[in-house]
């Protein structure tokens, strides 16, 4: 049972349950860029964000990655596992696209050779400094041993997404993870959805995520929606 609320994100309100080993996540329809600056709302944001979430990280589970995702408890509504935020987001790009491209000489559209890691510190007071090892060992977010680790799995996630997308046509170009420990275990939380990826359509390169919101690119609603339709097309029967 739902019980007291214990966060409030940008997108997601955080529940405790019964249950001490599981808390409640409600995905909302705010809508947010640049660490806040930008705000906007969208109708069945938080729906469709969920519901591809939850197919994603069935297909991650279903291919030994380890998730946070319990199960659906309505369309916003999603049962996970307790765990302990690691305050890192783990930044996987395939193309060159957003920060990357302002920060260093690298062309929008590049694709690279391998993917490119980076580590950001999950800190809206210093904006989401990138980190590296030294730097995050130093902080304490995370020991060498849990650094490794989250390189490997968030290659690993990579590799499973990248051919899962491009069969309903949809290229990664970038996307954010978060991760949680839970008994000595790395565990993926958060969400995959189109506020954590760039989905771009293979065929037109249209942005189908948040860059839509953030640059004004066009109709945000259509975006999600398009994405939904393609990951999770049973909801629309
Ligand atoms: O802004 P930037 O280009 O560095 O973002 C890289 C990827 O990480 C994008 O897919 C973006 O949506 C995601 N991201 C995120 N949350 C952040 C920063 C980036 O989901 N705080």
């Amino acid at each position: 049972m739902k019980r007291e609320q214990l966060y409030s994100g940008k997108a997601k309100t955080i529940y405790a349950t019964d249950n001490p080993d599981t808390l409640i996540a409600e995905f909302r329809n705010s809508l947010t860029a640049f660490n806040g600056e930008k705000k906007g709302e969208m109708e069945k944001k938080g729906y469709y964000n969920a519901q591809i979430s939850k197919k994603v990280f069935e297909m991650l589970g279903g291919s030994g990655i380890n998730t946070h995702f319990v199960s659906m408890l309505s369309n916003i509504e999603m049962l996970v596992k307790k765990v302990e935020i690691i305050k890192i987001e783990v930044i996987v790009r395939n193309i060159a696209a957003g920060s990357i491209t302002k920060k260093y000489p690298m062309k929008e559209g590049t694709i690279f050779k391998s993917p490119v890691l980076v580590f950001d510190f999950k800190s809206d007071d210093y904006g989401d400094p990138m980190l590296n090892d030294d730097i995050a060992v130093a902080l304490g977010v995370a020991t060498r041993e849990e650094l490794a680790a989250l390189r490997k799995l968030a290659l690993r996630i990579n590799e499973l997404l990248v051919p899962y997308l491009d069969e309903k046509g949809i290229l990664l170009p970038d996307f954010k993870l978060e991760f949680g420990r839970r008994d000595g275990e790395i565990i993926l939380a958060d969400e995959i959805s189109c506020d954590t990826c760039r989905f771009w359509d293979k065929k037109t390169g249209q942005s189908m995520d948040k860059d839509v919101f953030r640059f004004d690119k066009g109709d945000i609603s259509k975006a999600y929606e398009e994405v939904a339709r393609r990951i999770v097309p049973e909801i629309f029967e």
